[in-house]
């Protein structure tokens, strides 16, 4: 490691006291790993015998779709997850980034009570109290914090949100919009591009804009006509090759989540974004998992210049912290080409999902709340940022992703799925990501010490694989 890199990473991590650094397992003049955590304190293999059973049993009913340790959570609570054995654990995968305010949080377990008290679904022959309070909500926030083009100043752009119940019925929509306004400039308009390593969703729709042999191969034929272009690739010949005048629609993660937590370059996307301008494409952002605040600001790509901006965002997983919904956000002009009965849904929408989101994209955009998550993601950028100078034989140089969607990238494509395991057996949960990588997608209101434990965890585990490889 390089004396220079060396004094950054020191000087990165100088806002400790010594105390705390002494805690932590390392002097702040000395890089050390934190070693309080090399013994296992929750094997997977310790499960009560009613659990076994259980898991024996319910096997022969569920559909075998997932590989799962032999764990069962019975309650949550922040970023606690209690096991039946009533073991906790310090959940770093937010339910796939959902629980944004954390686990049974006493204000949305209050609207969930009083809302399905007095009435839950009516459907959408008629109006509800709620889903146009959210969709203001959105159109508003995402006004004042930036995004969607939308200008704070002036309100000649607006938005327009359809409600539905999960990440890849938003995806699913907003590909049939792209093709709907498609056809108001020609009947063949109508090809869609996607980009390498990208994950949004699973339908016939996303998932033939999901370009991954492991999902697609099993269920080809996909969709036709999609095309799919490399993540981040600068070379405008190629952008302007693959974006044509046939091209409808242009699907984007302006930060891969599922695919391994790439950022998407903002000179890239500008030049994507122009391209879809000059051939009158609509350009989404699937801002699903890297959306709602999780990056820092209420999107990913608020504060990028307006030109780079998308005509459609698709979110989903937090925005009602755990309970079922998604949502499409569209530009005034492009859903001007909406009519009645193009689209629909018989949940989305509903009044009990849509009093939850109201009061989730209020807590989350509440300044006080930002302030706060913005020095915790701070705080936990600085101890990330120390994982490659300590362990150079195993972590690539580099630190993916930025707010609280990070991604720690290994130079051996076996190891993501050991550090998950390893940090399991010792009570912190962790996600892998595209096949080089774990992922960090807490909860946004963790604290300071939450990642000051998650990231020994981590430290001890990586000290463990390192000491093995
Ligand atoms: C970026 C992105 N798009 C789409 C989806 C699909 O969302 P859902 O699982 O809610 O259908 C996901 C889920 O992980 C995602 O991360």
């Amino acid at each position: 490691m390089s004396a220079p890199r060396l004094l950054r990473l020191t000087r990165a991590t100088r806002g400790f006291t010594p105390a705390r650094a002494f805690t932590r397992g390392y002097a702040t003049s000395e890089l050390k790993p934190n070693l309080s955590y090399l013994e296992p304190t929750h094997p997977d293999s310790v499960v009560p015998a009613s659990t076994q059973s259980l898991i024996t049993d319910h096997s022969e009913y569920l559909l075998n779709t997932y590989v799962r340790p032999p764990l069962l959570f019975t309650h949550g609570k922040g970023l606690t997850l209690t096991d039946s054995s009533g073991r906790q654990y310090l959940d770093f995968t937010a339910g796939i980034a959902v629980t944004a305010l954390g686990h049974s949080d006493d204000g949305v377990n209050k609207i969930i009570s009083e809302q399905s008290s007095k009435i839950s679904h009516a459907s959408n022959i008629y109006w509800n109290e709620w889903a146009g309070e959210l969709a203001k909500s959105l159109v508003e926030k995402t006004r004042q914090h930036g995004g969607l083009g939308l200008s704070s100043t002036s309100k000649k752009e607006g938005g327009k949100v359809f409600f539905s119940n999960s990440g890849t019925e938003a995806n699913e929509g907003a590909l049939k919009f792209a093709r709907a306004y498609g056809k108001t400039i020609s009947e063949d308009k109508t090809g869609i591009v996607c980009f390498t390593n990208a994950f949004h969703g699973r339908s016939m729709g996303a998932l033939s804009v999901t370009p991954n042999p492991k999902y697609q191969a099993p269920f080809a034929p996909l969709i036709p006509g999609v095309r799919v272009g490399e993540y981040n690739d600068t070379n405008v010949e190629k952008i302007k090759e693959l974006i044509d005048e046939k091209t409808c629609g242009v699907i984007v993660e302006p930060i891969q989540g599922e695919g391994g937590v790439g950022e998407g370059k903002r000179e890239w996307l500008e030049l994507v974004a122009k391209r879809c301008r000059e051939v009158g494409a609509v350009l989404i952002y699937d801002e699903i998992q890297c959306g709602l605040f999780r990056s820092g600001t209420m999107w990913a790509h608020s504060e990028f210049p307006l030109e780079a901006q998308p005509d459609i965002v698709t979110m989903a997983k937090p925005l009602s912290n755990g309970f079922p919904i998604g949502a499409i956000l569209v530009r005034s002009s492009i859903a001007a080409t909406i009519s009645p009965g193009m689209h629909g849904t018989t949940f989305g929408g509903q009044p009990l999902a849509t009093a939850i989101g109201v009061h989730v994209i209020s807590r989350l955009s509440d300044p006080t709340f930002l302030k706060s998550m913005k020095s915790v993601s701070k705080h936990l950028d600085d101890l990330i940022k120390r994982l490659p100078v300590l362990f150079p034989t195993l972590l690539k140089d580099e630190i993916r992703g930025r707010g609280l969607i990070r991604g720690i990238a290994f130079k051996d494509e076996t190891k993501p799925g050991e550090l998950v395991r390893l940090a399991r057996e010792r009570g912190v949960l962790l996600l892998t990501a595209g096949k080089d990588a774990v992922r960090l997608v807490p909860a946004l209101v963790v604290t300071e010490e939450e990642c000051d434990k998650a990231m020994g965890v981590i430290e001890s585990c990586l000290h463990l694989m390192a000491e093995k490889a």
